[in-house]
């Protein structure tokens, strides 16, 4: 069972909490504390930011205003001036922290390298300045297309440094999916490297940016800048492509860090939406500073001498926030790593966790499930004595991974850290805090400090204890989303008018249902719009549909997400054909082939059924909730008298 269900939910009365010894040594120690910090923040969170901001980070100037609030569009600390790259390095650098291992990278097949904070320092000046020999400015884009490799870290930094926000896009898309976004962004340089290690693979990512740039795809991209990693043979088109390597080399590595406005873009990292368009969600500087130093130091309860290992990429928002911005703004060792857990290396997460004896590990629950499937053997063979506390996030964690990973990997003594949040959110949103909360398997728990989140109806009302509705936050908080980069219309819609607002007060709608239950935890029970999450990725039905279309066979299609023991959700996809042509397995073949190269294999269909319709209303939309119960294999429930044609059902039953 991959998703947990309302039965599992309500069954499940198990309550962890956190050893004496644990709470008494973390930054919160207690339920209670926890509660009057909490109250503290709800009572006035400016004051509550505001203080934390002073103490927490260096400014070059301080703000003039905490909040701006028009809604929906927020301003922190307007008026301050702050640099994260400053706050991420150089400010490390005056005290003992200076000569710590701020990255640790375990990288494919059996390299890896530490990088102390001078060191990375002087690396990310070095960088920031070939960035403006190459005439790149404070403003302009840059689109960073990369492995896991430190370089990845480096060029994101360096971007921050100077002020140029820049666009991760997670190297598993396509040159497709890659010169949609680029476009979108109007990026002036593109970083990559020859190729990337995924798996036992070779991923050639330098040659998915020719085809992205190719008969002038992305007209903005004027250079190209290659990371040498798996040194197999690229083409490197004179006067627009350079090596990393070549033009780093003796570059200063001095590089003042640019004085930004405290809303000035720091980056825009585009995720799924239920068009079929990503949106680009923008960050800006130093709320999310703020929100992503603040949401680590607690939830994970980080000390200078943890080892801290979140196995996300940095092409998603977890890599953004809780790989590099909040683990260096704290000063912390970070670990990246380059490979994943295979069946030719079923052990290696857990080589790495005794190799450098990792503190807090952080994964996701898909990950989870398919290291259960490896067998206990594997973990059981490692001292992990080191691990303190374990994480979790993405989607909705069963219960039987929860008490897997609890008893297995953490020994039992580990707190499990289930952080609810989203691109857009920046960093947590609702988690426990170790040292104070006690668990519940498959509960995210409570809301973090300064977030007033509820669960209420369509209108906006709040509905009973266990009943479900949506999860919704009630006031601004530092590290959310901006706006949709380029179209604040769809920020205002699809965000803050899903719930129309009330009396001038406006709601962050977030996409998910929950529950809250009788002791105030919330259960988020997954998306109730038209976005899937597949192996805690997020896609929307809709892209995958734009994605079929485009393929001259395709008449119509429509996507739904069915249930998968390991990635939680498989896309399942309903087609049907132009008028002369006849469904084949070739013809599946291709079009799942199609659809990767259109979006990448992240959103690879499990299985393409053909069928002469689609079920539809008397208005024309397509009933997804049926599509749903039958992808899933179960009795299609609930009303269907509102279909067009019953015997479109009976011949897509009978196919199954
Ligand atoms: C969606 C956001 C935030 C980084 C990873 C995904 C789901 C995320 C949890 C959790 C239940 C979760 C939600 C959310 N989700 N964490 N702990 N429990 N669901 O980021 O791609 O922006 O996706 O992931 O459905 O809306 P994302």
């Amino acid at each position: 069972m991959s998703q947990p269900t309302i039965e599992s939910i309500l069954q499940e009365k198990r309550v962890f909490s956190p050893s004496s010894e644990f709470s008494q040594a973390a930054h919160i120690k207690s339920l209670q504390e926890y509660q009057q910090v909490y109250d503290r923040a709800k009572a006035d969170p400016e004051k509550f930011w505001e203080e934390l901001a002073a103490s927490e980070l260096h400014w070059f100037q301080k703000w003039d205003k905490v909040l701006d609030w028009q809604p929906p569009f927020a301003q922190w600390f307007v008026g301050g001036k702050i640099n994260i790259s400053y706050n991420c390095l150089d400010r490390h650098l005056t005290t003992w922290r200076r000569n710590k291992a701020a990255l640790i990278w375990e990288g494919e097949p059996g390299d890896s390298r530490t990088l102390t904070y001078a060191q990375l320092h002087r690396e990310v000046c070095q960088f920031a300045n070939v960035l403006k020999q190459l005439g790149v400015k404070k403003g302009d884009r840059v689109g960073l297309y990369m492995p896991m490799i430190p370089e990845a870290a480096i060029a994101m930094l360096a971007c921050a440094r100077i002020g140029a926000p820049h666009t991760v896009i997670f190297g598993g898309f396509s040159a497709e999916a890659l010169k949609d976004r680029l476009v979108d962004a109007e990026a002036k340089l593109v970083v990559t490297a020859d190729g990337g290690w995924r798996k036992d693979k070779i991923v050639p990512l330098k040659e998915q940016v020719d085809k992205a740039l190719a008969n002038n795809g992305a007209p903005t991209v004027e250079n190209v800048l290659v990371v040498k990693r798996t040194a197999q043979e690229i083409t490197m088109e004179p006067g627009r492509d350079h090596w990393w390597h070549d033009l780093q080399a003796g570059v200063s590595g001095d590089c003042p860090a640019e004085p930004m406005d405290s809303e000035d873009m720091l980056f825009i990292l585009y995720t799924s939406g239920t068009t079929g368009k990503p949106k680009g969600v923008v960050h800006t500087t130093a709320g999310y500073n703020l929100y992503t130093h603040m949401t680590l130091k607690w939830a994970f309860d980080l000390k200078d001498t943890d080892v801290y290992w979140c196995t996300a990429d940095v092409g998603w928002i977890t890599g953004h926030s809780y790989i590099v911005y909040g683990p260096l703004s704290n000063g912390a060792t970070t670990l990246m790593y380059e490979g994943a857990p295979r069946p030719s290396n079923p052990g290696c997460l857990w080589d790495v966790v005794e190799k450098y004896g990792v503190n807090i590990f952080y994964t996701a629950p898909t990950a989870i499930r398919a290291l259960i499937k490896m067998g206990e053997e594997h973990p059981n063979a490692r001292d992990l004595s080191s691990l303190r506390i374990l994480g979790t996030v993405g989607e909705p964690i069963n219960p039987e991974a929860w008490i897997w990973y609890h008893r297995i990997i953490g020994g039992e003594r580990c707190p499990i850290v289930d952080t609810w949040w989203q691109t857009e959110t920046g960093g947590f949103m609702i988690t426990p805090l170790p040292g104070a909360t006690p668990t519940k398997p498959g509960s995210a728990t409570f809301p973090f400090p300064g977030i007033i989140a509820d669960i209420v109806d369509l209108e906006g009302n709040p509905v009973e204890d266990n009943q479900g509705g949506y999860l919704v936050v009630k006031h601004p908080w530092p590290g959310m989303m901006r706006t949709v980069y380029g179209n604040p219309e769809r920020f205002r819609r699809t965000y803050w008018e899903h719930i129309p607002p009330k009396d001038g007060k406006y709601l962050y709608f977030a996409g998910d249902g929950a529950r809250k239950d009788e002791d105030g935890y919330f259960w988020v029970m997954g998306r109730v719009d038209d976005v899937i999450n597949v192996s805690g990725h997020r896609l929307g039905t809709m892209e995958v549909e734009s994605a079929l279309v485009s393929h001259p066979a395709v008449a119509e299609a429509a996507v739904v997400g069915k249930p998968d023991e390991v990635k939680g959700e498989d896309v399942f996809a309903f087609v049907t054909l132009e008028g002369s042509i006849d469904a084949s397995e070739e013809l599946e073949k291709e079009l799942k082939k199609h659809v990767v190269g259109e979006i990448g294999a992240i959103a690879r269909p499990g299985e393409i059924r053909f069928t002469d319709a689609l079920p539809k209303t008397r208005s024309g939309k397509i009933m997804r909730r049926l599509l749903r119960n039958l992808a899933a294999g179960e009795e299609v429930a609930g009303d269907t008298s509102t279909l067009e044609d019953r015997s479109v059902l009976d011949k897509l039953r009978g196919g199954a």
